[in-house]
């Protein structure tokens, strides 16, 4: 039998809510950890061989724990009145409607399930905001705990997720630090100190940082906001090396060598993508406004804004070095996913990409090893010519062009003569990066276009 203080629930399995928990879990056995969400679907999912999500390491950690203290749960309801941690890891997507659409946070979800944990809950508990959130969300979710007519007592946590798709696993069991954010008061203080004994379990606790609240919560936003600046920095500086002869990755290497600046997030590529980058710093713009600073609204708008060109300067440069045109020419992408080592495509530069070159007239192929079902769902309804093919020798086999999109190591290891053999000629390359052998490609007769580099073209 677990003890009520130490059961825990996480309401949201998607890929932070079920990474998470499966290695909290792992890690603290003498806790019970119940991961609950309303889509029956991924709930199967989770209690199935096939998880609904591709992660390294996850599948390991999820079998040594599931049935023993991890469990998967569609009954959100009995959920919560089993546990006494609630963490929220619903989805916080940007708002498409009304005020502050395309930049603030939606908070329909959280807010619902603040109001079932009021409606279900027969004892104090506390409750975490695992999901990213515009500051202030907890002062206006504990408002809504606390209205409760039944006497009990709620404690807002927190504790931002930092861990990356793809080295989730890795993040969470070594990770730089763990954020805990509490309110101030006495009952808000010994909430902190439960959540500092839980990570405690296998987290070095001159990692365990804590702090109030509001730092929290901006912290998650500015880190996420810092990361993406680095790389919109690093893609602007890309287009000013394919018009001289300054080459990107030498120009990163020797600017990451510098202590200060330091080798991490700084590769040059088709833009970022993903469920975070984006839709955090238009909130984090948001507040900005909301708060009467247009100058910095501005300032962290623009990282966004080179993104979404980095996107369609990568498309531009295709269609002119392919004659002007892509119009009925098969092009295949390498790669679908937002970055290697995952299924997910949110926010992907690949989605812009291929509706660009749809719009365009192309014939796409896509290959991808993990992304193929969420780029049919992403490319659905969109007019144009496109096939998904796993195989990426079928992929490429008449196409003019092919793009890599995603940094998979596996692209490095294709037989680059056999696909070269099986196009149409001119055959060209474009490396958004920067992953493959260009000298080697060039030598077997592709015109290779390395992302903010110069050509290696046999044409030019
Ligand atoms: C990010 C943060 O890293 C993580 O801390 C937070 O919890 C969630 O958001 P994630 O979106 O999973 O994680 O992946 P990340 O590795 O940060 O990559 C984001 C995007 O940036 C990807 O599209 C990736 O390809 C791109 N990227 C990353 C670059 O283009 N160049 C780089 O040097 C690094
Ligand atoms: P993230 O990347 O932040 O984990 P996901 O979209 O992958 O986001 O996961 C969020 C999960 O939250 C989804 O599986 C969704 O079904 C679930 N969810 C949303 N609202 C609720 C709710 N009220 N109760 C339970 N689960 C919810």
């Amino acid at each position: 039998m677990f003890k009520k203080e130490k059961t825990i629930l996480c309401i949201g399995a998607g890929y932070v809510g079920g990474p998470t928990m499966a290695v909290i879990a792992d890690k603290c056995p003498e806790y019970k950890v119940i991961v609950a969400d309303i889509n029956q679907e991924r709930i199967d999912g989770w209690n199935s061989e096939t998880l609904p999500i591709y992660e390294p390491g996850l599948e390991s950690v999820v079998k040594r724990a599931r049935g023993k203290n991890l469990f998967f749960t569609s009954d959100v309801f009995a959920a919560i009145k089993e546990a006494s941690i609630i963490f929220v890891s619903v989805n916080t997507p940007t708002k498409t409607f009304g005020e502050g659409a395309g930049k603030a946070a939606n908070l329909q979800y959280w807010e619902a399930t603040a109001r079932s944990i009021v409606e279900h809950s027969e004892d104090d508990k506390i409750v975490i905001e695992k999901s990213t959130l515009p500051v202030r969300t907890a002062e206006a979710m504990h408002r809504i705990l606390q209205s409760n007519d039944k006497g009990l007592n709620f404690d807002v946590i927190s504790n931002p997720e930092f861990m990356a798709e793809g080295t989730a696993i890795d993040d969470l069991n070594t990770p730089d630090r763990v954020l805990i954010g509490a309110m101030e008061d006495e009952s808000g203080q010994i909430a902190l100190q439960r959540i500092v004994d839980l990570y405690s379990c296998w987290v070095p606790k001159e990692r365990i940082k804590t702090t109030n609240v509001w730092s929290s919560e901006l912290s998650k936003l500015v880190a996420n906001a810092m990361l993406a600046q680095r790389i919109s920095s690093i893609n602007s500086i890309s287009a000013i090396c394919e018009k001289t002869d300054a080459n990107i990755v030498d120009v990163s290497e020797a600017i990451g060598l510098d202590s200060r600046i330091g080798a991490k997030f700084l590769k040059a590529g088709v833009g970022f993508g993903g469920s975070c980058f984006q839709k955090d710093i238009l909130n984090l713009t948001y507040l900005c406004e909301y708060y009467n600073l247009p100058e910095v609204a501005k300032y962290w708008e623009s990282v966004v804004d080179i993104n979404n060109y980095q996107e369609s300067r990568f498309v531009k440069r295709m269609i002119r070095k392919m004659f002007n045109t892509v119009a009925g020419k098969k092009v295949t992408l390498f790669g679908f996913a937002f970055k290697a080592d995952t299924g997910d495509t949110r926010e992907a530069p690949a989605k812009y990409i291929s509706k660009m070159l749809l719009e365009e007239h192309a014939q796409l192929a896509i290959s991808d090893p993990e992304a193929l079902e969420n780029a049919a769902k992403d490319l659905d309804g969109i007019e144009g010519d496109y096939e998904l093919i796993k195989c990426p020798y079928e992929a490429a086999k008449g196409a003019h062009a092919i793009a890599i999109i995603t940094e998979w190591n596996e692209f490095k290891d294709y037989d680059y003569k056999k696909i070269f053999d099986s196009m149409e000629k001119p055959a060209f390359i474009f490396d958004g990066r920067n992953i493959l052998d260009h000298k080697k490609l060039y030598e077997i007769g592709f015109n290779v276009y390395p992302l903010g580099q110069q050509a290696l073209s046999h044409l030019e």
